[in-house]
């Protein structure tokens, strides 16, 4: 496969981490965003055990819900290491209440984060990806974007947000060669579910047909397919990786 340039963003978090080493093993050079200074370490360290090394990883500090910082992440990340070919959207927040209690800094930092992040990544590389004729990119939504959950009106309506703006870039650029698709995970054992209350998080594992919670390498493998060229004629879809928490048509 050709060695393409892939820009993940939230990368250094569990299941972009879990992307970015699945995306090295099938050839490409990622680069790994990140927003929390010293939050790329662990990544990196984990990067270097797997034996994988500058040749095919970088990382990138920038914050996604800003327009302007996103430029000049994009733009610095292709003068060094040339155009980004796949964009894979995977930075992501929760915070959790019911509505009566949700504050509007709850709602805004959602919205921004998982929603308005993919907009502001998107229109930085869309440009090359249509005028080099190919490009993936694939949006992170979630099953509960899908199916709503109790505790999540302002995640759900972004990631929901996310599979209607998959579907209307879709329309736009898949006869320039660049596909747009989602994949929607159900609960997936990171640093977010691990913030669930423990009591509720074993209620929620209780229901997944699978009987247990997926892997970020479950994510990665659909996410690296998504990105391959045998995908080609695929755009504008959402796969669910759920375990068969949710299952639908
Ligand atoms: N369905 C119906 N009623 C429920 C309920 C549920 N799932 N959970 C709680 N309730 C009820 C309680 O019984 C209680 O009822 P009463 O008032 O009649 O006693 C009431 O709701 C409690 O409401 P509160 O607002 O006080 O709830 P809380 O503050 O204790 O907890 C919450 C709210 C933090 C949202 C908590 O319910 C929660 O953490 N839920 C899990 C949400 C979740 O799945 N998050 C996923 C995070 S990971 C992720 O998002 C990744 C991904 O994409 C899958
Ligand atoms: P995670 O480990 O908490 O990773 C989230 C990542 O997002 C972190 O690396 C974080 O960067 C990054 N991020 C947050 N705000 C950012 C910003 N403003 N700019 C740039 N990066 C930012 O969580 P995860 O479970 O891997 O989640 C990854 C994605 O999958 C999210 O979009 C999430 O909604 C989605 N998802 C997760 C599950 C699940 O069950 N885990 C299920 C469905 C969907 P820092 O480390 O620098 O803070």
């Amino acid at each position: 496969m050709d060695k393409k340039i892939a820009l993940i963003t939230g990368g250094v978090g569990g299941i972009g981490t879990g992307i970015c080493k699945t995306l090295v093993q099938n050839g490409h050079f990622v680069v790994a965003n990140y927003v929390v200074p010293g939050s790329e370490t662990r990544w990196q360290d984990e990067m270097a055990a797997a034996g994988f090394n500058g040749d095919c990883t970088a990382i990138a500090f920038g914050d996604v819900t800003d327009f302007e910082a996103t430029g000049a992440m994009v733009r610095a990340i292709e003068a060094t290491h040339g155009p980004i070919s796949i964009l894979v959207n995977c930075a992501g927040i929760t915070r959790d209440a019911t509505l009566r209690k949700m504050s509007p800094e709850a709602w805004h930092a959602v919205i921004a984060t998982n929603l308005t992040s993919v907009f502001n990544t998107s229109k930085h590389v869309i440009e090359g990806m249509v005028e080099r004729g190919w490009g993936r990119i694939i949006n992170i939504s979630s099953v509960n974007g899908v199916k709503g959950q109790f505790g999540q009106t302002n995640y759900s309506a972004a990631k929901a947000g996310v599979l209607g703006f998959t579907k209307s870039l879709a329309y736009e650029v898949i006869r320039k060669g660049v596909t747009v698709n989602a994949v929607s995970p159900g609960y997936i054992d990171t640093d977010m579910t691990r913030a669930i209350r423990d009591d509720i998080r074993e209620e929620i594992v209780g229901g997944i047909p699978a009987g247990r919670m997926g892997t970020p390498e479950d994510i990665a493998n659909a996410i690296a397919f998504l990105a391959s060229d045998a995908s080609s004629y695929i755009t504008g879809a959402n796969i669910s990786v759920n375990g068969g928490l949710h299952m639908y048509a």
